[in-house]
């Protein structure tokens, strides 16, 4: 039983902010910038995410500026789940185009990641050369990864009316490290609770698709230590993802991973058509 989900698939504040998100967006996109800063009166702080990237491929910024605090309505948070090689960073890729073109705001981060601290850990859990990691270890190093990027950067993100579009988020420890890995999911319903400060997506993405086609597409690549994992593992991950898509069904639109990545496109910007409206464009 996944409580987290079951009692607030998405909530209801959230819900009713996004509906105005558009109304009052007024986007710079043509100065999106690879350097997070706000003008905005209620951020005014410098945002150091840029030197986050240590592989340039998390957090990229577009900002609106001048608006006042009573005028800015939060950003939408949108995450993308599925199994390794299901075309979640395709699709992120191809949503921030059309945000781009759009002229919203929008920020794009990853999990683990997103952060200095939070790529630090990145590199801790990916490495294939950390076998001996115990399930523990990595259920606290998830959550710890995830406290910072969710304090530092996609609250922030979200409260300055940036829509926050994250490569994974909390479902997928409830897929890894409590179904595959068969950690207690009371015991990670508590530590993601902690580590989000309850905060839970306005939509979730799940691009399903077999594991032997997911893990067929990247097996050119050199594997991380989860993406090694045996074949079984990645399928209770899968059965996982779509168990919690189905308690969900308000926060969730599941994908077919087999078709075209213009076809899920275009399914993903008719989900999202309502929530984040026009864009300028
Ligand atoms: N709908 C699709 N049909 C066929 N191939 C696809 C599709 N989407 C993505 N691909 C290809 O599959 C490979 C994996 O895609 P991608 O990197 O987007 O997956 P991912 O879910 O982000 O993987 P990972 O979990 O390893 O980060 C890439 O070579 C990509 O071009
Ligand atoms: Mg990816």
């Amino acid at each position: 039983m996944i409580r987290l989900f079951s009692e607030s698939c998405r909530s209801e504040s959230c819900r009713s902010e996004s509906a105005t998100h558009s109304e009052s967006l007024h986007s710079e996109s043509a100065t999106h910038s690879e350097s997070l800063h706000s003008e905005s009166a209620t951020h005014s702080e410098i945002l150091t995410a840029e030197s986050s990237h240590s592989k340039g491929l998390t957090a990229k910024l577009s900002l609106q500026s001048s608006h006042s605090e009573a005028l800015t309505p939060r950003g939408l948070f949108i995450t993308f789940e599925g199994i390794e090689g299901s075309g979640k960073s395709t699709q992120v890729q191809l949503l921030v185009n059309a945000l781009k073109i759009k002229g919203l705001p929008y920020l794009t981060t990853r999990e683990p990641g997103g952060t200095i601290i939070s790529e630090a850990i990145r590199s801790i859990l990916l490495n294939p050369e950390y076998a001996e990691m115990s399930p523990e270890t990595e259920l606290l190093l998830y959550c710890a990864s995830r406290a910072q990027h969710t304090s530092e950067l996609i609250i922030p993100a979200l409260e300055s009316g940036i829509n926050v579009i994250c490569d994974r988020y909390f479902d997928s420890t409830y897929a890894y490290q409590g179904a595959a890995r068969d950690l207690d999911e009371n015991l990670i319903d508590t530590l993601t609770k902690f580590a989000t400060s309850g905060h839970i997506p306005d939509i979730t993405f799940l691009i399903d698709l077999s594991v032997e086609k997911g893990l067929a597409r990247i097996k050119h690549r050199t594997l991380d230590r989860l993406e090694k994992e045996a074949v079984e593992f990645h399928q209770r991950v899968r059965q996982q993802f779509l168990s919690i898509a189905n308690k969900c069904p308000s926060r969730y639109v599941v994908l077919d991973g087999d078709k075209t990545p213009e076809e899920i496109h275009q399914r993903i910007v008719s989900a999202l058509q309502p929530l984040i409206g026009e864009g300028n464009d």
